[in-house]
């Protein structure tokens, strides 16, 4: 299996680098072969623009998803998209690694799936969701959060973390992974005071040995569930009767 590791973290002595390292160290102990994209480390530019693009198919007015389509198809897309393209296509399994930071990933995240999650390469309308490009591989979300679990539990003060995810989980599924339950880590602060700090290193090193001994048993790894295809009228409105996984697709009373 080939896993890679998306790490959106701007300093390499963090939890965040330490977790996508000893994920790193787990797969290759299990014979895989692994690759981390470490965002920051290449000085990604997370911002979609006309800039970007060298042969555009309308030099009047950038349309993000047409110059989009248009470099895919003519194989002229910046080569660090490419290859992260490659690398993706190559993988049997994502992990995307980052701290929670107000209430979402990093921005070098989304703007790292702005940009290569390009439109009618990694997807279209035919190829969305469970006929997604992406289909038959498993994503992960692996994110530390500095508030409490109960903080970030469905009644804590934070708001559900999980639900919080919505945005980056649906992308995922979107182009058409398999999305596994995130694992998340909370309460990582800084600036604590010494024995603060020393019952926090324990923690944290307890919570990496059991990402990494979950990472081993990655195919019993829980999914999410999504609504499929037939759950939805014309496929946009949800089917009476259908079944409801998430707030985000319910019924409306
Ligand atoms: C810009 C920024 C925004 C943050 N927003 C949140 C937040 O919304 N919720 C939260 O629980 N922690 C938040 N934090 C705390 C981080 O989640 C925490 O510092 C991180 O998970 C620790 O991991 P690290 O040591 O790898 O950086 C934020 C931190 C920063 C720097």
């Amino acid at each position: 299996m080939h896993v890679l590791i998306v790490l959106a973290h701007p300093e390499q002595k963090s939890f965040n680098s330490y977790l996508a390292q000893q994920a790193r160290a787990t797969w290759l102990e299990q014979g895989h072969e692994v690759t981390v994209l470490d965002l920051y480390a290449e000085r990604f530019d997370p911002r979609e623009g006309d800039w970007h693009y060298c042969d555009r198919q309308d030099a009047q007015r950038f349309d993000a998803m047409r110059e989009q389509r248009h470099h895919w198809n003519q194989q002229s897309l910046p080569a660090e998209i490419e290859r992260h393209i490659d690398l993706l296509l190559q993988a049997d399994a994502l992990i995307v690694q980052f701290p929670f930071w107000w209430f979402g990933a990093p921005a070098i995240l989304k703007g790292w799936m702005d940009r290569v999650f390009v439109y009618g390469g990694l997807y279209q309308s035919q190829h969305r969701h469970e006929h997604g490009v992406m289909r038959g591989k498993k994503a992960l979300v692996v994110s530390t959060a500095g508030a409490s679990e109960q903080a970030c539990a469905p009644d804590g003060r934070d708001g559900d973390m999980r639900l919080l995810l919505w945005p980056i989980l649906h992308s995922l599924h979107y182009v058409g992974f398999d999305v596994l339950e995130p694992y998340l880590i909370h309460g990582v602060r800084g600036g604590l005071a010494p024995e603060a700090e020393r019952k926090q290193q324990k923690y944290l090193e307890q919570r990496t040995l059991d990402y990494q001994a979950r990472l081993t048993r990655w195919a019993q790894w829980p999914s999410i569930p999504f609504n499929q295809e037939q759950d939805f009228i014309d496929g946009q409105s949800l089917r009476p009767g259908a079944p409801t996984y998430s707030p985000f697709v319910r019924h409306i009373p």
